[in-house]
């Protein structure tokens, strides 16, 4: 048996694929091992959000072709969302590559790995997506990422995304439902359904009946045993009125949206092309939010974006606190290749502005994160275990809410899978404590 060694930079789309990876690698012959020395075949998922990641992907293979010197036979591939770019050109920059794989040809490894096998280099990036494979061999766990749709047509501008997946485009009801129940008898007891925006999911079912992102999450509850449903991520002002009575009436589907915001100033939010002011944004967390007690909102922001001030910097720091945003992921801005936002080079913050601004970014996300979490003491939360853990003789297990709390109890055995109530006894930034009830 041959082996595979598979590294996964980037978001929950590229470690999916790495799952579909290995699954289609186990049918040629190949396992995986955690120590890329002993592998035969390397291959790392890349991602290009920021120019930091992209930096990681090609540091990465500079140490592989060295060892290709001693091992002639080891082949490297270089697949994901920065491979979407650069395709041949990458040839010039590492010519011991064996593979370049888009995004959209994921399923075509097979084939491809069996010719690099044979001593060709092999670039495909065509943007026609190929037919759907349904090996898996998902990571162990108790969630079980789905993806439903990729690709974007929003065109942010600050944004590589559009470029790197495409455009958008479903997967069938009958392909997702067919892999959630397969993912159930399994043992998982999540499923997390992916997309760059899952609210313009939109398919056809074989009958013809089209079937939006609601729809699929009826299908999706209706399939048998406890378990729960999520899905990531929401555009702001594509969350219908009947997405969320969706989320009320189904008991499977868990009260959590994470839904970016990026800027809390309207004028920025107008030069990243996002098709929402702050007001707006707000309306929709507080219709959320009236509408379902107890929901975890969750965002993404930016600092430092080209020609944001320092009061509209404010206003970011403003609105997480005022729509009291549960959590958010942050990030300093980074120009891309090929995005309307890098050609405003004279707009550019410096990078030590940028920096300081992220730093102070941060710090409010965990006081609001400590907020958050407070007004959970003295409630009793339903916790799928995810863990058990042994510590100098402290036996605790941890697992996720329904509305993704992160939540520490002591227990005396591991029962990761199970469901338990947790009473909530201490607040943490980052977690909850409690008592098994
Ligand atoms: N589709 C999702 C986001 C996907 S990208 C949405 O529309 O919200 C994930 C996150 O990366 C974005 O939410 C954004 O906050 C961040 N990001 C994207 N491009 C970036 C860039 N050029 N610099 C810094 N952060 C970026
Ligand atoms: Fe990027 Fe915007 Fe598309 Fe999200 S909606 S993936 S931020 S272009
Ligand atoms: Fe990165 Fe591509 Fe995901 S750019 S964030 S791996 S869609």
């Amino acid at each position: 048996m041959k082996k595979v060694y598979i590294e996964t930079l980037g978001c929950q789309m590229n470690k999916s694929d790495a799952e579909r990876m290995l699954g289609m690698l186990e049918h040629l012959d190949y396992t995986e091992t955690q120590n890329p020395k002993d592998a035969d075949l390397l291959i790392i998922n890349t991602c290009s959000i920021r120019k930091l990641s992209e930096d990681k992907a090609y540091s990465a293979i500079g140490v592989w072709g060295k060892w290709k010197k001693n091992k002639p036979d080891l082949k490297i591939a270089f697949c994901g969302c920065v491979a979407q770019q650069v395709q041949k050109d990458l040839f010039r920059r590492a010519p011991y590559v064996d593979l370049v794989l888009g995004t959209q040809r994921l399923y075509e490894l097979p084939e491809l790995i069996k010719r690099i096998e044979n001593g060709e280099r092999v670039v495909s990036c065509d943007e026609t997506p190929c037919a759907e494979r349904e090996e898996i061999k998902r990571v162990k766990g108790v969630n079980a990422w789905i993806p439903i749709m990729e690709g974007c047509n929003n065109f942010c501008t600050y944004c590589i995304v559009p470029y790197t997946r495409g455009r958008e485009r479903s997967r069938t009801p009958e392909a997702i439902l067919n892999e959630a129940k397969k993912a159930l008898n399994e043992g998982f007891k999540e499923i997390t359904l992916l997309g760059q925006n899952v609210d313009s999911y939109r398919s056809q079912d074989a009958e013809g009946k089209n079937v939006n992102l609601a729809e699929l999450l009826r299908r999706l509850n209706a399939l048998p045993g406890k378990f729960r449903i999520r899905f990531v991520t929401s555009y702001p002002t594509d969350i219908t009125e009947e997405l969320i009575d969706t989320v009320i009436e189904l008991d499977k589907v868990c009260e959590y949206f994470h839904i970016p915001m990026q800027s809390g100033d309207s004028e920025v939010l107008k030069k990243m092309n996002r098709r929402y002011d702050k007001e707006t944004y707000g309306k929709i967390c507080a219709n959320i939010r009236q509408r379902i007690p107890d929901v975890t909102i969750t965002s993404d922001f930016i600092a430092g974006f080209p020609g944001e001030t320092e009061e509209q910097f404010q206003h970011t720091l403003d609105a997480m606190s005022e729509f009291e945003l549960d959590y958010s992921n942050t990030a300093a801005y980074s120009p891309r290749e090929k995005t309307v936002a890098a050609k405003w080079v004279d707009k550019f913050i410096p990078e030590e502005v940028k920096s300081e601004r992220l730093a102070r970014l941060n710090a409010h996300n965990q006081q609001c994160c400590l907020n958050s979490n407070k007004k959970y003491l003295g409630k009793t939360l339903e916790v799928l275990v995810e863990r058990f853990d042994e510590n100098n003789g402290k036996k605790v297990i941890s697992g996720r809410s329904r509305n993704n709390k992160m939540v520490h109890a002591p227990y005396d055995r591991d029962i990761t899978g199970e469901f338990v109530n947790v009473k909530i006894t201490d607040a943490h930034t980052w977690h909850l404590e409690g008592e098994v009830v």
